[in-house]
This record gives structure tokens, sequence and C-alpha cells, in this order.
């Protein structure tokens, strides 16, 4: 038995050599970990179990049968955050480039299979260059089982993908069909080609950090949800993550222990609003000040600005927060801003987690480029997803609720299930001076104050809202905390079905 399991180690040992010390200097020298190091930080100390050490692909071709590396090219298992299961897989560069070959794929769709019969949340960690050339059809055929289950998987468990260095082709489809992306700067780039045939189809010069490196996708295309400086950081804001969402869609939002009071009251609220109703606030000073200790976890902080979509914790408990932010454009909704918040109001449906909705909103914006640009069926998503969905939903008013933005913040039209308005909401169909330049169009400019005043006094407030109940109750601004908190202890045991049906055909 000692040979056996000195061999056994040996083995072992070899595996998790990977492609070999110098390879692994290699990925070092560029500010990279390995596979394996990386999966240390991501779990608890100790929890890693790994599967499929010795697999090893059966290419005879291109001379493949002599280069065989247990593993191939990517190691997968199962550990756990702050002690919840969770399934993993890493690719390994020093392997093939962590290339995809139908051995490497079965490896990653065995883990996807245990996952989702587990319900527990899967991580993947890609830093590969796509389909293992040397095998043709097999590895793109791998790649469609990954994606099939990718799509099973979607809203049963939480599914998110990390760049960690290369990330082209094939590999580039499954994380974008995962909940999250994120990206390490400077060392990771997504495209589905490369620079070299958009050099050779489009005649387009670029590196592939402008084709796909983690400024374009955070702040243009949207792909990721966010970036980090490094891997160590990348890998303990996973962790952090990981701490806000349910292992499935049945388990409900996880609570931890908070020592921050949810009657807490925070006075310095009551002057947040500027005396100037054109004038722009931070809406995150308003959420920080909300959530449990302060703790927020944005997504998608650098795309469409004007709103802000994150997880934090009211009373232990997760809660997806959507706020239109009035230091960019004014927190006008746009197709971006529409498209970014839709998605992120359908995980938290998805996923039992309640949904508080900060507004302040002047309204859709308008323009060509944007209606050219499909405003209309972005905005459309945005209304849908609150509309369908189920979670509880909160809503706070702060300032402007204006014309159709008004119906699509979470109102009580929208099934809203507790909705508040600080005495500073304005609730109309548009801003006093547009509407009296419409209605009174031809008077002169002493008649379009008086006409706006008059109008700022009749619908600017929140009053005839609440005098009709489509606000429950017009809060003091210390207070938002404590009647949140309360309004959601309230929901926990919210029921709400929708009609049966297959799916839903949401605007795409
Ligand atoms: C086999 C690969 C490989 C691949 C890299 N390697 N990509 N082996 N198949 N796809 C190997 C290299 O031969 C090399 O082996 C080692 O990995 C490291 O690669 P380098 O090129 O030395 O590293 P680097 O300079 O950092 O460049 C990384 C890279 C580049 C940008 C990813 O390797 C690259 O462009 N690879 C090909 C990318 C690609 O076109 N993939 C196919 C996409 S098509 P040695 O032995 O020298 O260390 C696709 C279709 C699927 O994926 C579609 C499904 C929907």
């Amino acid at each position: 038995m000692k040979d056996i399991v000195a061999e056994l180690e040996q083995r072992r040992a070899t595996a998790r050599l990977g492609g070999g010390q110098k390879r692994i200097d290699a990925q070092h020298a560029r500010g990279k970990l390995t596979a394996r190091e990386r999966l240390e930080i991501l779990l608890d100390p100790g929890s890693f179990e790994e599967y499929d050490m010795f697999v090893q692909h059966r290419s005879h071709d291109f001379g493949m049968e002599k280069q065989t590396i247990p593993g191939d090219g990517v190691v997968t298992g199962w550990g756990t955050v702050n002690g919840r299961k969770v399934f993993v897989f890493a690719k390994d560069f020093t392997v093939f480039g962590g290339s995809l070959s139908e051995t490497h794929a079965q490896k990653i769709l065995k883990i996807q299979d245990m996952a989702i019969r587990n319900r527990a949340p899967i991580i993947g960690l890609f830093d590969a260059g796509g389909a293992r050339i040397q095998e043709g059809v097999a590895a793109l055929g791998g790649y469609g089982e990954v994606f099939q289950r990718n799509v099973l998987a979607s809203g049963v468990i939480p599914q998110i993908s990390l760049i960690m260095g290369p990330c082209a082709g094939g590999d580039v489809y499954s994380p974008a069909m995962t909940d999250f992306i994120f990206m390490v700067r400077d060392r990771s780039y997504m495209f589905v080609t490369g620079p070299d045939v958009v050099k050779t189809v489009t005649n387009e010069t670029v590196t592939s950090e402008e084709l796909g490196g983690a400024k374009v996708h955070t702040t243009k295309s949207s792909i990721a949800d966010g970036a980090y400086d490094n891997d160590v950081d990348a890998l303990i804001e996973m962790r952090r993550l990981m701490d806000f969402l349910p292992g499935n869609n049945k388990e409900g939002a996880p609570e931890w222990p908070s020592f921050d009071d949810p009657e807490r009251y925070d006075p310095s609220l009551d002057t947040l609003i500027p005396d100037n109703p054109n004038k722009p606030y931070d809406i995150k000073e308003l959420i920080l000040k909300t959530v449990d200790e302060g703790d927020f976890f944005e997504i998608q902080a650098d795309f469409a600005k004007n709103i802000v979509t994150g997880f934090g914790r009211m009373d232990g408990r997760t809660v997806g927060f959507v706020a239109n932010q009035p230091m960019v454009l004014a927190g006008v909704l746009d197709s971006d801003a529409s498209r970014k918040a839709a998605r992120f109001v359908r995980f938290c449906d998805c996923f039992e987690i309640p949904i508080v909705t900060f507004v302040d909103v002047p309204g859709f914006l308008p323009g060509t480029a944007q209606e050219y640009g499909g405003l209309i069926k972005h905005g459309a998503k945005l209304l849908f997803a609150y509309a369908e969905a189920t979670v509880p939903k909160v809503t706070v008013i702060t300032r402007k609720a204006f014309g159709g933005a008004y119906d699509v913040m979470a109102s009580k039209h929208l099934r809203g299930d507790v909705n508040y308005a600080w005495p500073s909401a304005q609730i109309a169909v548009m801003g006093a001076k547009g509407a009296v330049e419409i209605i009174f169009r031809g008077a002169d400019a002493e008649g379009i104050a008086a006409r706006t005043k008059e109008y700022e006094d009749h619908f600017l407030t929140p009053f005839i809202a609440a005098e009709r109940g489509y606000i429950d109750e017009v809060i003091k601004p210390r207070s938002t905390r404590r009647r949140v908190a309360r309004a959601l202890a309230m929901l926990r045991g919210k029921r709400l079905e929708n009609p049966w049906k297959k799916h839903d055909n949401i605007p795409l």
C-alpha cells in the first residue's frame, strides 16, 4: 500500500505542475496566478475537492499523441466560500494555453451537471486560447454542450465568470450566458475574433486591449460587470459577491449577522436634496446610508452611470438596489441605463432577492440618437422586468418622478408593494417649465413664470399621488432605512405568481 500511495502522490504532484515549471514561471512573470493558486484564494482554506485531475485528451492529430498532460488544461471541483458550497472550474493556461478539447469540455460539463443537480452556484475562471486547434469539431461540440448547460442553469443557480487572461473564440459565449462577468485590468481580454482576424476582415488595426480589454467591456460594451487591478483583488471580491448571492432560485436571499440597527435614523439625509431642484446630488450617499454597515457591491459601476445597481443588505438579508443617479445626465433613463437595470432586476427576481428602488428621474432621454437606437424597445425592457417581478418591491421617490419613467421605476401600478415618497418628491407628467410652455404656448415671459409657479405648487408634490394611494406614505428622509427595513420585514412572507406560461417574450 505504501508504494501505491507514494505513486498516487507522485502522479498528483505531476498533475499539479500542469504544463511544467517553465510555463508556471511565465504565468507569474505576466502577473498572473496559476489555476490552482487562484482556486486557493477563491475558496475557503482546505475546502477544495478536485475531480478529474488525471483526465487526458484523446487526440492523435498533429502530434498530440506525444503530448499528454494530466488535467487537460482545466482544474475542476467544488469547495466552499465562507462555508457555502460552490462548484468551480479554472482554465489552466500552462496546459495547451487552457484550450478546450473534447475531454477538457467533459470535465466542465461534469461540474456544471453537479452544480445544477446540487443547486449550488458555479464560478468559472477563464484564461485560455479558445478551441483546441488540433481537435476541430470535437472541441466545437464540447463548447456546444457547455453552452446548453449554461442555458439550463440560467435562473436556477447563480453562474459567475471571472476573466483573468485571454478569452477568445468559443470561450466568450459561455461567460456571456452567465449572470455576471468580471475581468482583471490590463491582463484579460475578451473578443470573438482577435486583432489579426479583425485586420484581415475589416482592415482595422487594434490591440487586444483596445478590442476587448476590461476598460472596453466595463464602459462601452457593458459585457463585463466590473474589473479589478489584479488576480488577488478580483478573487477576494468574488468571495464578497458570493456572500450576497443565494445558492439557487429556491433558497432565498442569504442572511448574515448584522450589527447595524435596522431602526437607525440618519438625520443627514434630511439635507441630501438641494434647494434647487435642478442641482444634482449623489444617490449613492442614500444607498450607503440605507444599507447595513454601508456595505454595497455595485454592479456595472462604470457603465450607464445615470442608474446605479448593486447588492446591499437590510437587517442582514440581501437586497438588490436600483437607483437613478442625478449626478449623471440628471438621472435620465436612456437605452443603456434601461438595459443595465432591466438585467439586474431580472437577476434579483430569478433568485428571490427583494428589490429596493430609489427614484429621481426626469424622464426618458429625448433625441434621434436614442430613438434610432431603440429607446422604445430598451426602455420597455426595464418596464417589463419590473412588471413581471414577483419579489418584494419597495420604492422610495426622493425627488423627480416624471412621465413614463414614473411608471417604469417600480411604481404602484407595476405591483410595487410599498411605495414611499420623501416630502421633496415631485410626481408629474413632466417638469413645470416644459409643461407650461406646451399648455400656454405663446404666453409672455411673465405669464410663463406665473403659470410655472402655479404648476409647481399644484403638481410637484407627493401629495396628489398619496391622495390616490399610489404612494403609501410620505416619509421623512432620515427614517428611510427604518421604513424600508420594516417594509421588507413585512414582505418576507409575500406570495405572488404570474399566470402560467412557457416563458415570456421580453423585448430583446
Ligand atoms: C491549442 C493553444 C491554443 C489553442 C494557445 N495554445 N491557444 N493550443 N489550441 N487554441 C498554446 C500555444 O500553442 C502555446 O503552446 C501555449 O498555448 C501558449 O500560447 P502562446 O501563443 O505562446 O501564448 P500568448 O502569446 O500569450 O498568446 C495567447 C493567445 C494565443 C492570444 C491565446 O495563443 C492565441 O491566439 N491562440 C489561438 C486563439 C484562437 O484563435 N483560438 C481558436 C478560436 S476559434 P506552447 O507549447 O508553445 O507553450 C474557437 C472556435 C470555437 O474557439 C467556437 C465555438 C462557438
